[in-house]
């Protein structure tokens, strides 16, 4: 018998407002044709004025609630990955947790950039395993709306706002490959990359700042690191990537994507895609695929699973986990 967190619940949200690729065209010195055939991004959704990071996290907490069939109360942790988080503090996690109406436990905020999410997923299974929790709400949440610089083409016409969450439960299991839940993870970082993807302001430099990335460098290692973390997580739960049922990329490049999963040796079809519509929304993307990937009758319990991401830091990571 071993204890493993399971996925009981999942859900998203995206503001209403969605920008497609021609209205940048207006601006900038770019086109729909060279936004989708470099990256693979059609539209995106942008929070409206006013609309926070907070406001996007509790409603796909709210939904990933209803699809497990539960409540606030049954909640004993929040973790919340975000780089776009209302205030400098509180934590954007606190803030759901009061919105929910949740007077127990405790909420705290994951920064991890485009990683957050396997970054919280890591840290949610922990507490599970360690006993620290029973039932966490894994949140991934972000406005980077708020920190483009819309003269920047080379950046701003890549991301995209919006929120997804699942609620892990500590379940026995057989202790095997087969159990449901999360089997293995893999976390990494490499700070000498820091240039190649940051904000140029913060609260120690008195600013917000804007999001300052070089892509092909970025690109560069995403393939290569990405491929090698999932199968690393893969190894670690005894499985190899002819096990995989889906995998579930950050969503950043549908090039990087194709890429990842050519170098695994696993077909398209094994791989759920929402860039063409959400964009890059950093933290927010692998909970938003997960959710979009269930409610389009992809996912299905049972099926196994292998989450990457890598973002600024940098920072990347794999999952492994049954459905
Ligand atoms: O989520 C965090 C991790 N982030 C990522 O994974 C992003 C990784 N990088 C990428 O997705 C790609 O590198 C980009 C989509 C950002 C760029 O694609 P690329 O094939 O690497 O293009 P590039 O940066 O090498 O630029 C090619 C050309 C340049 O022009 P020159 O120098 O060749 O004349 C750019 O100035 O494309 C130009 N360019 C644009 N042209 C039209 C850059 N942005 C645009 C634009 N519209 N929006």
């Amino acid at each position: 018998m071993a204890g493993r967190a399971v996925v009981v619940g999942v859900g998203h949200y995206l503001p209403e407002r969605v920008v497609p690729n021609s209205e940048f065209e207006t601006t900038l010195d770019t086109s729909d044709e060279w936004i989708r055939t470099r990256s693979g991004i059609e539209r995106r959704h942008f929070a409206a004025e006013g609309e926070t990071t907070s406001d996007l996290a509790f409603n796909a907490a709210e939904a990933a609630l209803k699809d497990a069939g539960l409540t606030a109360a049954d909640i004993d942790a929040i973790i919340l990955a975000t780089s776009t988080a209302d205030l400098t503090f509180p934590s954007a996690a606190t803030m759901v947790q009061a919105r929910l109406g949740m007077t127990n436990g405790f909420a705290f905020d994951v920064q991890a950039v485009c990683a957050g999410f396997v970054y919280a997923l890591s840290n949610a299974n922990a507490l599970i395993l360690s006993g620290q929790a029973k039932r966490v709400l894994v949140i991934g949440a972000e406005t980077f709306s708020r920190i483009m610089d819309w003269t920047d083409r080379s950046t701003c016409v890549l991301f995209g706002d919006g929120a997804g969450a699942v609620i892990l439960e500590g379940q026995e299991g057989a202790g095997t490959a087969q159990d449901r839940g999360i089997l293995s993870t893999d976390l990494n970082s490499d700070g000498r990359y820091k240039d190649l993807l940051y904000v140029d302001g913060g609260v120690s430099t008195q600013s917000t700042g804007y999001l300052r990335m070089q892509g092909n460098q970025v690109f560069r290692h995403a393939v290569d690191k990405l491929a090698a973390t999932a199968e690393t997580a893969l190894e670690k739960a005894g499985l190899s990537c002819d096990d995989v049922d889906w995998i579930v990329p950050h969503q950043a490049n549908i090039r990087i994507i194709q890429g990842t999963a050519r170098k695994m040796g696993l077909p398209m079809k094994n791989v759920v895609v929402t860039v063409q519509d959400h964009g890059n929304t950093s933290a927010a993307s692998i909970p938003l695929a997960l959710s979009v990937g269930k409610a389009r009758g992809q996912i299905k319990q049972g099926d196994l699973i292998v989450t990457e991401a890598i973002g600024g830091g940098l920072a990347w990571g794999a999952v492994v986990l049954r459905w």
